[in-house]
């Protein structure tokens, strides 16, 4: 007699009202996509088992953060052997950067992240300071292209991302293919490098490398995620230090969000190209998991004004969104423009080619939040990128 296929997590959830960190024993059914939840304290159940279509398999690894009906829990840890090996021993995190010369192709290379399978954990545009190119790139000091490098790495923004998926670090080498972009052309054309890389050194993206990852395992949580960690802490320091700055100007633009839904229905890339391809500018952009508070802050002009404001508050806050500069002339108006109306049925309508219409759901769910006042511009894009981001 075999057992049902279930996974075992420990996951925590802040409770805003009693402001504390309560736990659970999450059990997790693939073959109904059934959760069930058990408060770890009381030793009470706490969510029967309940068939939740929201959620998939891939969704259940440690340290990802998943929802289940508005409530944003953390998976902490595995709760047993089993789910561990199961699940955690294939699980890596890599970093993934798109180098200066096809952070215009952003979109498409996001798109290819996905497609392959991975999930964007974190990202950040940031400038390299000459110090921070060289210290990045510090194993090949002796070498030849050592000059040309630095000089390519802080020629414009780039842009850094925290991926996770089944053997991470060797998956996203094999997608971005071999250094030389015409050699990739040749022996990989499907390959990052292949499709949007320039040459020998303006090759389109970076991955940690699978030796150096191996040379340091890096255990996380429990003894199953392994990750290149000193490349991710470069850009993402898990505790005090700063990192390499965002790219945000302040001037003519328009702040975007990408909002949860649609980051979890993988549609980040299409909407960048979107963008991309009506000729804005995407000056910052970030991702950010935002709490219930700051998602009531960030929307407080809304309150009392629009009927959908306590539903808008749940679903900013219900998953990492991405957070945009974007710049243009004439923004924030032509960008609201290009959002379209705030309803996407109502979009899909009058104004077809706009984002809402081609990625929204619902009022609620309409793909992105984009500047509806010109004073509040430059104020929303400095909650952001000033504010969130320190
Ligand atoms: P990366 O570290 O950026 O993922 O690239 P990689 O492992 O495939 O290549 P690596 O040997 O580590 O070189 C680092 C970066 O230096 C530039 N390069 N230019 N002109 C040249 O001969 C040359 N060789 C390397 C590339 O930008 C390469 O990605
Ligand atoms: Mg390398």
């Amino acid at each position: 007699m075999s057992e049902e296929d279930r996974y075992v997590f420990t996951a925590e959830w802040y409770d805003p009202n009693a402001a504390l960190q309560r736990r659970y024993q999450l059990l997790y059914y693939p073959k109904d996509g059934s959760v069930e939840m058990y408060d770890v304290k009381s030793h009470r159940v706490f969510l029967r088992r309940t068939k939740y279509d929201m959620l998939h398999k891939e969704d259940f690894y440690v340290g990802n953060k998943i929802n289940v009906f508005s409530r944003q829990l953390h998976l902490v840890d595995y709760g047993d052997q089993y789910t561990a090996r199961k699940i955690g021993s294939k699980k890596e995190k890599t970093l993934a950067m798109i180098k200066p010369d096809a952070v215009s192709k952003l979109g498409s290379i996001i798109e290819a992240v996905i497609d392959s399978g991975f999930t964007i954990t974190k990202a950040k545009m940031v400038s390299l300071s000459r110090a921070e190119a060289m210290d990045f790139y510090s194993e090949h000091q002796a070498k030849s292209f050592f000059t040309d490098l630095i000089n390519f790495m802080t020629s414009g923004p780039i842009v850094a991302m925290e991926i996770i998926g089944d053997d991470a670090v060797s998956a996203w080498r094999k997608l971005l293919g071999p250094t030389n972009c015409t050699v990739a052309r040749s022996e990989s054309p499907q390959s990052v490098r292949a499709r949007f890389g320039t040459d020998g050194t303006k090759n389109a993206a970076h991955g940690s490398d699978s030796n150096a990852s191996a040379a340091r395992p890096e255990r996380i949580f429990d003894a199953s995620i392994h990750t290149n960690k000193l490349e991710l802490e470069f850009f993402f320091p898990s505790s005090g230090g700063r990192g390499p700055k965002n790219t945000a100007r302040y001037t003519q633009c328009a702040c975007c969000i990408i909002k949860p839904h649609a980051v979890a229905e993988g549609l980040t890339g299409k909407i960048i190209n979107h963008i991309l391809d009506a000729g804005f500018e995407i000056s910052a952009l970030q991702m950010f998991t935002m709490e219930k508070a700051n998602a009531e802050e960030f929307y407080e002009v809304y309150k009392g004004v629009v009927a959908e404001y306590t539903e808008m508050v749940v679903e900013l806050c219900s998953g990492p969104c991405i957070a945009m500069e974007i710049q243009a002339t004439d923004a924030p108006k032509s960008f609201r423009e290009f959002s379209g109306p705030a309803d996407p049925e109502i979009a899909r309508h009058l104004r077809p080619r706009t984002l809402r219409a081609q990625f929204g759901k619902n009022k609620v769910k309409n793909a992105v939040h984009c500047t509806d006042l010109p004073e509040d511009a430059v104020l929303e894009v400095q909650y952001f990128f000033k504010i969130l981001d320190s």
